[in-house]
């Protein structure tokens, strides 16, 4: 017997089982930083735990943090190691700030374009979900931190998201949803948050097939399941189902959170507009302790079998021992590696690197007709509602707050040799906080932010915003360079694709005055982007945090190759396969995941489908001037190709390897699915050979009989710049396997 069972062994003979309830319901943090908390057991030496928020950075209440780039850029820079490098980083702060596990990576696939998450997720494709879900997840354990991956499963949506049922066959979990997650078990995640949704009808938490016999059973997770803030179902499904924690456990609003409190949980009608649609996204805040007395009784009554309450304590105890944070009976710290627990670190200079360094690597080109990169002496013209401050985020649980930021104006400002003129054009875009919307939601929470935060930003003219203005400094100017954003948050979805605002309309009238015109877009996600043929050049940017001005003038001025390339296609908005109620958002509460498998460019490239994406998965140019040859395979999970980088300037390229099935496989499978992929940057005239390696699922299909099936036969491997720009193939012979 190892040294952690028998620490936990030891442990859940000495506890009693009010000691152990207290273990599976969260309490107020006393200090009022983390998300979730519970006070431990002080007499057997088992620490108090805190919880806290999110996949960009640490969200402790009250407390500062770096904001890293959303985790859609970090996807788009199809690097993850750069993954792992910043779950380790946000490990390290999280420890800094005293918190034990870290409610991050959030992988739930791109379904729907409009869903106001999207930036907290990081693919429509399973395979590069599922390797940066696995790189996250690593680094966030490399420090000694529990990593929560979420949300578990199907949760696509944020419109009803804590009433719709996702209704999905088997194959499409398995193939799709799961996939993720299931590479988070593989990389040893130490917990799974369930969702808030439905799946076939069931509640997440209440869902023992799903987490049951297929998470805990079937791939054999040991760590604990935690519920989403107030999604527990209810106390004897939720602890037969296989749920281990739930939190936050105590309603908001009650003496423990805030004894001064006097409101009380809002109707959805007593609100309008914005408000009322998030609100119609939030849990029922009242609804919690479910895992408190319930429990107890419902042991009692032996409706749930006291030896569940023993399972979900060692699941926490056997995590807690994990990070070092149990002392053995010499009170010495436990197995892990927290026995050196480092205090860890914020706000660090290599933090505050590696979050520019993500940035610009997730930065995708679009577009470029010669106008990038920008001349040394260019004299630019900064145009854009929200010049002024960096982009960091969307609303809700993942907001983070920096001690330090970089707004375009000041990246821009510092990188450039000719004139920066500065028009904001349109009324600033307002950032969209859960909490601002809705302040009940944070009430109570810890202290507000004393210090003010370093922005280096600049004065911005105060005047009124015109499109005259901003047209008029274009013109005057050798290169316009506008910044266009969306507007996006937790618990409410996108109305539309289009940009808020006039900024289409500011984007047109500087494009029809400027020599050149080169526009970034700090999105979400997909957007509908109407003037793309009237511009010179199109940067995706994403959410890219603190160092937003910092990164884009690195790769503006071509210092960096934009190294990102898009991992959700961009399309027109009706053009997508959710594109129907009933699909998205769903009819009397179930969304029916009927486009099954095809979902992004798997849709798009099936044969019956004529709308044609805007850019495709996969997508991004590159300032250099890369080609591809001598393609072989190496063996049947392995193929090799030649890069060869024919520009004076280094570049970086995704080489993305994607797989045909043979035509004679016997069910309807996507005309190409994503195989592997590597990131490399070549320097001026460099060749290379590479070796990439297929993950053997995107090989395989999914039989709801014969479960993980590959098919033998002769597959095609493309190697590609995109799921539309196939340079080399080579043919695979594969011989049939089940197990995958
Ligand atoms: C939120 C989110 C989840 C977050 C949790 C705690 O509702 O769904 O991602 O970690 O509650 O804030």
């Amino acid at each position: 017997m190892n040294d952690t069972s028998q620490r936990v062994d030891f442990l859940l003979d000495a506890l009693t089982r009010e000691e152990k309830l207290r273990l599976v319901s969260g309490r107020t943090d006393p200090d009022g930083t983390a998300t979730g908390y519970l006070p431990g057991v002080d007499r057997l030496g088992v620490p108090e735990f805190r919880l806290v928020d999110g996949p960009l950075g640490v969200r402790a209440e009250g407390k500062r943090a770096t904001a890293f780039p959303a985790s859609i850029a970090v996807a788009a820079a199809f690097g993850p190691e750069l993954a792992r490098e910043m779950g380790a980083a946000m490990a390290r702060e999280a420890r800094a700030l005293d918190q034990d596990a870290l409610l991050a990576p959030g992988t739930n696939l791109i379904r729907v374009p409009h869903c106001g998450r999207n930036f907290e997720y990081y693919s429509e494709d399973p395979v590069l979900a599922s390797r940066t879900t696995a790189g996250a997840v690593a680094g966030i354990h490399d420090e000694d931190v529990i990593a929560t991956v979420k949300h578990y499963v199907a949760n696509n949506q944020e419109t009803d998201r804590v009433r719709v049922s996702s209704e999905v066959d088997e194959r499409t979990l398995r193939e799709l949803y799961l996939r993720p997650f299931r590479a988070a078990v593989e990389a040893d995640v130490g917990s799974v948050m369930t969702a808030y949704n439905r799946v076939n009808g069931t509640h997440m938490s209440d869902h023992e097939r799903l987490v049951g016999d297929v998470l805990k059973g079937e791939w054999g997770f040991d760590g604990y399941v935690v519920s989403d803030w107030y999604g527990t179902e209810s106390t004897v499904g939720a602890a037969t189902a296989g749920l281990d924690l739930e939190m936050p456990g105590v309603p908001v609003g009650t003496e423990d959170t805030d004894p001064e409190s006097d409101w009380e949980w809002p109707a959805g009608d007593d609100l309008e507009g914005e408000a009322a649609e998030i609100m119609g996204g939030l849990p029922d805040g009242t609804k919690a302790g479910l895992f408190g007395d319930p429990l107890a009784a419902a042991i009692d009554a032996g409706e749930v079998p006291a030896d569940r309450l023993d399972d979900m304590v060692r699941r926490l105890l056997g995590q807690l021992d994990r990070i070092g944070r149990l002392e053995d009976e010499g009170g010495e710290s436990g197995s892990g590696d927290g026995s050196s627990k480092s205090d860890g670190e914020l706000d660090t200079p290599r933090h505050r690197r590696l979050a520019e360094t993500i940035a610009a690597r997730g930065t995708v080109l679009l577009e470029n007709d010669d106008a990038l990169p920008l001349g040394e002496e260019t004299d630019i013209a900064v145009i854009g509602p929200n010049v002024h401050e960096a982009r960091l985020g969307g609303g809700g649980s993942s907001e983070t707050t920096p001690f330090r930021s970089t707004s375009p104006v000041a990246g821009l400002r510092a990188r450039a040799a000719g004139e920066v003129a500065v028009a904001r054009g349109v009324d600033s875009v307002p950032d969209l906080s859960l909490f601002d919307v809705l302040p009940f939601v944070g009430e109570g929470e810890g202290e507000q932010l004393a210090d003010e935060p370093t922005t280096e930003s600049v004065g911005i003219d105060a005047s009124d915003p015109s499109i005259d203005a901003a047209v008029e400094a274009a013109r005057d100017a050798a290169a316009a360079v506008v910044f266009v954003r969306d507007r996006t948050t937790e618990a409410k979805d996108r109305d539309s694709l289009r940009l808020p605002g006039e900024q289409d309309e500011l984007v047109a009238a500087v494009a029809g005055a400027a020599d050149e015109t080169v526009v970034v877009v700090n999105s979400s996600g997909p957007v509908e982007l109407p003037w793309r043929e009237d511009v010179d050049a199109i940067l995706e940017a994403w959410y890219p945090g603190q160092a937003d001005g910092a990164a884009i003038a690195e790769v503006l001025y071509g210092d960096r190759d934009p190294g990102g390339r898009l991992p959700v296609t961009f399309a027109p908005e009706g053009a997508y396969p959710a594109s129907n109620e009933r699909r998205y958002p769903g009819v009397d509460g179930r969304a029916h995941y009927e486009e099954g498998v095809f979902v992004g460019y798997r849709h798009f490239d099936r044969d019956d489908v004529e709308a044609e994406p805007t850019y495709p998965f996969g997508h991004g140019h590159s300032y250099a001037d890369l080609s591809y040859r001598a393609a072989s395979v190496v063996d049947d999970r392995t193929v090799r190709v030649t890069i060869e980088n024919a520009a004076d300037r280094s570049g970086r390229e995704v080489v993305q390897a994607y797989l045909r099935p043979p035509y004679s496989s016997p069910v309807d499978r996507p005309v190409r699915e994503l195989a592997g992929f590597e990131s490399v940057e070549l320097a001026a005239g460099e060749t290379r050979t590479l070796e990439l390696e297929l993950e053997s699922r995107a090989l395989g299909r999914y039989d709801a009989e014969a479960g993980w099936t590959i098919d033998p036969g002769t597959y095609t491997v493309e190697l590609a710049r995109s799921a539309r720009d196939v340079r080399e193939t080579v043919s695979l012979e594969v011989d049939s396997e089940n197990e995958v």
